[in-house]
């Protein structure tokens, strides 16, 4: 039997996917930059063929296990920008046999105990270091006195192949306005390129100077010397990125279509789509975004009805304030844009594909739940 959707549903506009692989791919070719998006977003081997056969040099993967699954897909080069802890040499040397790999590592003691594991295996494993550019996550620190040194020992150690320096200023999603935004973007990229000038002072190659995140992509690649650009978000966009001014309500791709199953009071409506289904993440942007997701009704295909607010959510109930004069009964289907489209996709074995007219086509997250 065919499948078919049931509600709740993340449904995905085949021709805005297409539309936002071909911008980004775009934004990288004038901006001269590789394009290596980060397939943690849709965890979807066709779509990061979509991606590669539109430009992309690879993908990134967050995990080794969802790395696995889009190796098994047949796509040969992927970077894991993500510190793995050798204690999964055996994996990564499993991978290694069919894919180009590259890692990261921010500490010394790791990087020598990943050249251990390679010399042992009489392997070359690509490396980058991680740069704290502010996000204040992983990453060496760049103001630090040893960071030339540290960075020149790692690069010198057998068995690993140091490829250039790293980041991702994930702190530009608490960006308080476009100008403070562009600011985190203009000290990612004066970090990076000055650090890349000293350790090719200090005699180390630095071949790669990598960058990437959605709200900077339009940003960071224009500066001369960065050579490649990670997003991963922007293949859907979603509340947080139209808050944050890096798309509209009209690129946005994935929403949830959900049932209103009770109207309980006159002020208040639930949906089939908890916790769940759109996650508890909040929106993040330049002004205020209440609630678990925006709303659109059928009236408005493409501004959310801001008279409706996900107050709360529940595992398996959003909890909707709507305004008495609201007609919205049990039964009725509204759109949801997720705050965060990421974290939505890993809930989820599907997504429905959506034509412009309206058909639907079932599409596997097949590297959903790979977070080992
Ligand atoms: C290391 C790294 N690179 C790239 C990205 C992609 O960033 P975005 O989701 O903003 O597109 C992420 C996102 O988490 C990341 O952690």
């Amino acid at each position: 039997m065919p499948l078919s959707p049931r509600s709740p549903y993340p449904v995905v506009s085949s021709s805005r996917l297409a539309a936002n692989i071909a911008r980004m791919q775009t934004l990288a070719n004038h901006a001269g930059v590789r394009l290596r998006p980060h397939a943690k977003t849709h965890k979807s081997p066709v779509i990061a063929r979509m991606q590669i056969e539109a430009g992309a040099v690879g993908i990134c993967c967050a995990k080794l296990s969802e790395a696995a699954v889009f190796a098994d897909a047949g796509i040969t080069d992927i970077r894991i920008p993500y510190p793995v802890n050798p204690s999964n040499a055996d994996r990564l040397l499993v991978l290694m046999e069919r894919v180009r790999l590259s890692i990261i590592v921010d500490d010394a003691d790791v990087a020598v105990d990943w050249s251990g594991a390679m010399v042992r295996a009489r392997k070359v494993l690509d490396i980058l270091v991680k740069v704290d550019v502010g996000t204040h996550r992983c990453g060496v620190n760049p103001d630090s006195p040893d960071v030339v040194n540290t960075i020149t020992r790692i690069a010198r150690l057998p068995g690993l192949s140091f490829r250039g320096i790293l980041s991702h200023a994930g702190h530009t999603y608490n960006a308080e306005s476009p100008y403070a935004l562009a600011a985190i973007v203009a000290r990612e990229t004066e970090i990076m390129i000055g650090l890349a000038k000293r350790l090719r002072e200090a005699g180390v190659p630095v071949e790669e100077i990598s960058v990437g995140s959605t709200p900077a992509a339009s940003l960071a690649p224009t500066q001369h010397g960065i050579t490649e650009m990670r997003p991963g978000n922007y293949v859907f966009l979603d509340r947080t990125q139209v808050g944050l001014g890096s798309a509209t309500y009209e690129n946005c791709a994935l929403f949830v279509v959900a049932t209103v199953v009770s109207r309980p009071a006159p002020d208040r409506a639930i949906l089939d789509c908890g916790s769940k289904t759109l996650t508890s993440d909040g929106a993040r942007g330049f002004t205020d975004l209440p609630g678990y997701g925006a709303i659109f009704l059928s009236s408005n295909e493409n501004q959310p009805d801001a008279s409706i607010v996900i107050e709360r959510v529940s595992e398996e109930h959003a909890v909707c304030r709507v305004p008495e004069s609201s007609p919205l009964r049990p039964g009725d289907r509204v759109r949801v844009l997720p705050n965060h489209a990421c974290t939505v996709t890993n809930l989820t074995d599907r997504l429905w594909l959506a034509s412009d007219q309206g058909a639907l086509a079932p599409l596997t997250v097949a590297a959903r739940g790979r977070n080992w």
